[in-house]
């Protein structure tokens, strides 16, 4: 459907699937900003903790006086959570922000599909998976687009916005005025895989795991190397931790499939510490070991 001209995409309540580090931090800020926002997760105890994140987060912004007391309870008041994901179908816009995997996304636009309103906008926060492709399997490929943000959500500044070949400008001007009203800055990129962000900086920290694996340096030399000469604010590995290094590798794995070029290619130390389950900062240890006081390097 073609929204009419002069048709307004009104937009006040949010879904936000997935209540894992991007989901808790969409659902804060998208709060804070005053919209409603339900978030669904098939796991009730990752909703659990993401609603207590957010309650820690926000009174972290109270302390440092970048909000009032009234606001936080606002934005609290907001949030609502659901395990049923249908029950999202009557939100204006919503942000499917689960697991880095294909057929999770796909599975989860299957099923929301029939209960959405007509008018309502969907975006994925997709790090690299084809917003066309996404897009394609939806009632709405025109209503559809890639809508970025970056780790974490109420710091960073950027949101990239994807268009996919088929959405419309509606929709696009739609979401350059939610960016706005989130008090963020928006990039716009062509629909090609990893977009802007991660195309430039996924080879660089699978350069760094490859810098590892061949003995060049050692954990905290490489980070070291890269903050002190570069003056990056953090040090490849630490930040690979922190994205989460299954993340990292299915980010990895669309570069090398989507542009068929071996430089692409996924570091197999990285794979092996996907399998071993060190993901990073979310599990408790990656190429960092972060169960005690301070993170000790694993290499
Ligand atoms: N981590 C980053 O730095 C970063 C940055 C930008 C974008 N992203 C993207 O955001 C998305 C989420 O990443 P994350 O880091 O928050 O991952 P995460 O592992 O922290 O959280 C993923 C959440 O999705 C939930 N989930 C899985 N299947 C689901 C389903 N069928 N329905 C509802 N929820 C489901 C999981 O239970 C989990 O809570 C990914 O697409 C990722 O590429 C991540």
């Amino acid at each position: 459907m073609v929204a009419m001209k002069g048709q307004k995409m009104d937009i006040q309540s949010v879904g936000v699937i997935g209540a894992g580090q991007m989901g808790n931090g969409i659902a804060h800020v998208f709060a804070l900003a005053g919209y409603d926002v339900v978030i669904n997760d098939i796991s009730e105890e990752n909703l659990t903790k993401a609603i207590t994140l957010i309650g820690k987060n926000l009174d972290r912004q109270v302390q440092r006086e970048k909000i009032t007391a009234a606001e936080r309870d606002g934005a609290m008041d907001r949030i609502s959570t659901t395990s049923t994901l249908t029950d999202l179908g009557q939100t204006d816009l919503v942000i499917e922000a689960a697991t880095e995997r294909e057929a999770v996304k796909v599975a989860i636009f299957k099923e929301l599909v029939p209960h959405l309103k007509p008018t309502t906008i969907l975006t994925s926060n997709t790090s690299s998976i084809s917003i066309t492709r996404l897009a394609s399997g939806t009632d709405r490929p025109e209503k559809f687009m890639g809508f970025h943000f970056m780790n974490p959500v109420p710091i960073m500044q950027l949101v990239e916005l994807i268009r996919g070949i088929a959405t419309d400008e509606p929709t696009y001007n739609a979401l350059v005025k939610v960016v706005e009203k989130i008090g963020k800055i928006a990039a716009s990129a062509e629909d090609f895989p990893a977009f802007i962000v991660n195309r430039i900086l996924m080879p660089m920290i699978n350069e760094a795991v490859y810098t590892l694996y061949e003995g060049v340096g050692n954990v905290s030399s490489i980070d070291s190397a890269m903050k002190l000469g570069t003056n990056h604010p953090m040090g490849p590995l630490e930040l690979a931790d922190f994205i989460g290094l299954d993340t990292c590798l299915a980010i990895m794995n669309v570069l090398h499939d989507g542009l068929a070029d071996t430089k692409y290619r996924p570091c197999p130390l990285l794979t092996k510490y996907v399998e071993a389950g060190w993901l990073g900062r979310k599990t408790g240890r990656g190429f960092y070991d972060y169960r005690g006081e301070t993170p000790v390097p694993t290499r």
